[in-house]
């Protein structure tokens, strides 16, 4: 029985994470595919039991399962704790450690939701882009880091640092995803001011002549992939760049659809001797703490991370579609959860009411 371990985490986390749980149980019960779940804690549900956001048991658990699922992690308890052991250290160690280097954060429209983006309808109606994000090194992870005095001041210091066998691999998983969409890639640096990013455009042009010469790539600065990101885009297809411009462009991305709330990711590292990568799913939205345990969050976005766990790790295209499309029915028929609506008054529903439904549409669509 594969094996998938849920880390629920603080703020919503474990609230969207049952309604994840009776995805999970139905698809058990129903489509034969039963998982061998655990639960454990991390960010600061570990710190407050253990005083760290990540107990060595719960790395060792992760690096052993077939599939990790992560709610969020942090809050406004735990802002005063020491940077290493922030409940965000949590999961930047389990990204790490897994070595998960290729980000996979998916910007799509839902239909029903196309009036609820900033922009305009004909901007976004439609919209399917996958933005991909190396995930293990750069600005984040790079060394020398630090807070130094220098004289009588204070110095701040990061390191963005590629090698090229990190741009080459999160390179290839782009190309690898473009061939099963629309075959175009966009790799976005700033190779005009930083040479990590003129190196980043040369291996990710190396790559493609020598292995994916019939994927369409181009290249773009990051700013200027920001300002196209707003004013058109619909010209992406998968866009592959680096860990610190791949969060800032996958939230402004997710933004175009409505709602950040709505949003997977799944986090994949090379694969295993069964053939799976590892990986690590989580919504790309926060832990949200000012409406937590109030049943006010939406459960959508870590449901549609379960979809992408059973498309990237358990070569179960077909369900992941079922459980997409049953989402897609939901909203169609008008369910909504507080995030997602307007101020025409409409009533909201809660997070439990809005995983039955999608429960209930997966067992329509038996
Ligand atoms: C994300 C988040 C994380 C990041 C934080 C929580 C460490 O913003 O997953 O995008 O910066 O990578
Ligand atoms: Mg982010």
């Amino acid at each position: 029985m594969p094996t998938l371990l849920i880390l629920p985490g603080d703020g919503i986390g474990p609230e969207v994470m049952a309604e994840v749980r009776k995805i999970i149980d139905w698809f058990g019960a129903k489509r034969g595919m039963a998982f061998d779940v655990s639960e454990d804690l991390v960010g600061g549900a570990a710190y407050d039991a253990h005083g760290t956001p990540l107990h060595d048991d719960t790395m060792a658990k992760a690096q052993e399962a077939d599939a990790v699922l992560l709610g969020a992690v942090g809050g406004p308890t735990y802002d005063t704790l020491d940077f290493s052991v922030k409940p965000e250290r949590g999961l930047l160690r389990l990204r790490k450690e897994m070595d998960l280097f290729a980000n996979l954060r998916p910007a799509q429209c839902f239909d029903a939701l196309a009036d609820f983006s900033s922009l305009k309808k004909e901007v976004v109606a439609g919209l399917d882009i996958m933005i991909v994000r190396e995930l293990t090194s750069g600005v984040y992870f790079g060394e020398p880091r630090g807070i130094v005095t220098e004289g009588n001041e204070r110095v701040g210091i990061n390191t963005q640092r590629y090698t090229e066998g990190e741009i080459a691999r999160v390179a290839r998983s782009a190309f690898e995803l473009a061939k099963r969409r629309s075959n175009k890639v966009c790799s976005m640096e700033k190779a005009n001011v930083m040479e990590s990013g003129i190196l980043w455009r040369d291996v990710v042009s190396e790559v493609h002549q020598a292995e994916y010469p019939e994927v369409e790539l181009s290249h773009m600065y990051a700013d200027a992939g920001a300002m196209q990101l707003t004013r058109w885009p619909k010209q992406f297809d998968v866009i592959v760049t680096d860990n610190l411009f791949g969060d800032l462009l996958s939230d402004l991305a997710a933004m175009l659809t409505g709602s950040l709330g709505m949003l997977p990711s799944a986090s994949l590292g090379a694969p295993m001797e069964t053939g799976r990568p590892k990986a690590l799913y989580e919504p790309v939205h926060g832990s949200a703490p000012d409406i937590a345990g109030q049943g006010k969050a939406n459960p959508i976005a870590c449901i549609l991370s379960f979809a992408m766990a059973l498309r990237y790790s358990f070569d179960a295209g077909a369900e992941a579609d079922r459980l997409e499309s049953a989402v897609e029915q939901v909203l169609a028929g008008g369910l909504r959860t507080a995030d997602l609506l307007g101020e025409d008054g409409a009533t909201p529903v809660s997070t439990s009411e809005m995983g039955d439904a999608v429960v209930a549409a997966l067992e329509a669509s038996l």
